[in-house]
């Protein structure tokens, strides 16, 4: 195609709202959002410091009241996050299988409040239980820690199932452990929860962008850094293998995380795998630096978040998982 100005303008299909919102080839949805809550077993709902707007919420009415608050303006899906207090943590993360505890508690309060009108994931991982909080177990070898990737990851099944009979809807490994997905799905099964799915946050990178969550959770490793477990982000082709890995294990849904540092990687998973489910974590790092620069007067948040939400959808996530849900949400709704 050699023809051009004046044959071609491009902006006569920029020249109005109506006519840009007809050729938009992406567009944003509450159904979207998948709204990341922090649940704690009982106390007063607190502000986390490190992510203004975002609380921990105690088990029970005003979590309820929050949720509606979410489902009212279309968001209608949640993932947990545990956080206990430290005196709960042991070496092998109990309080995250124990079947009363924090989060079977919460999912079973909101099934039982919300039933189908509210899909409930429950993230799988043992840093927020964990006294040491690292991901898994942690174990010396020739005066040098590593994480027990195969004995970790039947613990992984064991929280898997103590959320599916709670509730869940889905249940969520971000442990980044080998073979992770696979025990969790023969456990489900075997139990009885052919039913329940895995989001699997296949491709989930160590990164420093999860620094605001680990002050949320309590969940920073108190030595070491996750570089054993976590991907290296100097490596995009290898989360198409992690893909592979997780979707030949039976993951349901596949995730990448963070987002907007890597939204080369979700464009080149979702490339190579069409036809799978696609998240992407707009984790706490991505949030903060946000309402940071907002504060500030830097940015303006509503125009700001909704074109990184947009970026994340465009570049091949159907799904995002985002502290910006319910704001977002409404802006959406508001209209830009
Ligand atoms: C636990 C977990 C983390 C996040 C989700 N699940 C933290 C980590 O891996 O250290 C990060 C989410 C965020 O930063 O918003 N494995
Ligand atoms: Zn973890």
């Amino acid at each position: 195609m050699h023809v051009r100005f004046p044959q071609h303008r491009p902006r006569r299909l920029r020249a109005s709202k109506l006519i840009r919102d007809a050729v938009a080839e992406t567009s944003l949805d509450p159904s979207d959002f998948i709204y990341p809550i922090f649940v704690k077993p009982s106390g007063e709902k607190e502000q986390i410091p490190s992510m203004p707007g975002q609380y921990r919420w105690p088990v029970g009415d005003e979590l309820t009241r929050h949720v509606e608050e979410a489902l009212a303006l279309g968001v209608n899906k949640v993932i947990l996050f545990g956080v206990v207090p430290d005196e709960l943590k042991d070496s092998a993360g109990s309080p995250g299988y124990d079947p009363h505890g924090v989060v079977p508690n919460a999912i079973r309060l909101l099934k039982q409040t919300f039933g189908d009108k509210l899909l409930v994931f429950a993230d799988v991982c043992l840093c927020e239980y964990t006294d040491h909080g690292h991901c898994g177990i942690v174990r010396e070898r020739r005066g040098r820690w590593y994480v027990d990737n195969d004995e970790t990851i039947k613990l992984y099944a064991k929280e898997a199932v103590t959320y599916a009979d709670a509730g869940a809807d889905f249940v969520a490994p971000s442990g980044m452990m080998d073979g992770q997905v696979a025990e969790i799905r023969k456990a489900l099964d075997a139990h009885g929860f052919h039913d329940v799915g895995i989001m699997a946050y296949s491709a989930k990178y160590a990164s420093a962008f999860y620094g605001p969550f680990r002050v949320a959770a309590a969940s920073a490793p108190k030595f070491g850094d996750r570089r054993t477990y976590q991907m290296d982000p100097r490596n995009a082709y290898e989360a198409v293998k992690e893909v592979m890995l997780d979707l030949e294990e039976g993951a349901d849904i596949v995730m990448v995380k963070p987002a907007l540092a890597y939204l080369d990687v979700i464009r080149l998973v979702k490339t190579h795998y069409p036809w799978a489910p696609l998240a992407a974590y707009n984790v706490s790092g991505e949030y903060s630096m946000v309402k940071a620069a907002a504060s500030l007067g830097y940015v303006d948040e509503r125009i700001v978040t909704l074109e990184i939400l947009t970026a994340i959808k465009r570049a091949g996530a159907q799904l995002i998982l985002t502290y910006h849900a319910l704001e977002a949400a409404r802006w959406l709704k508001e209209g830009v």
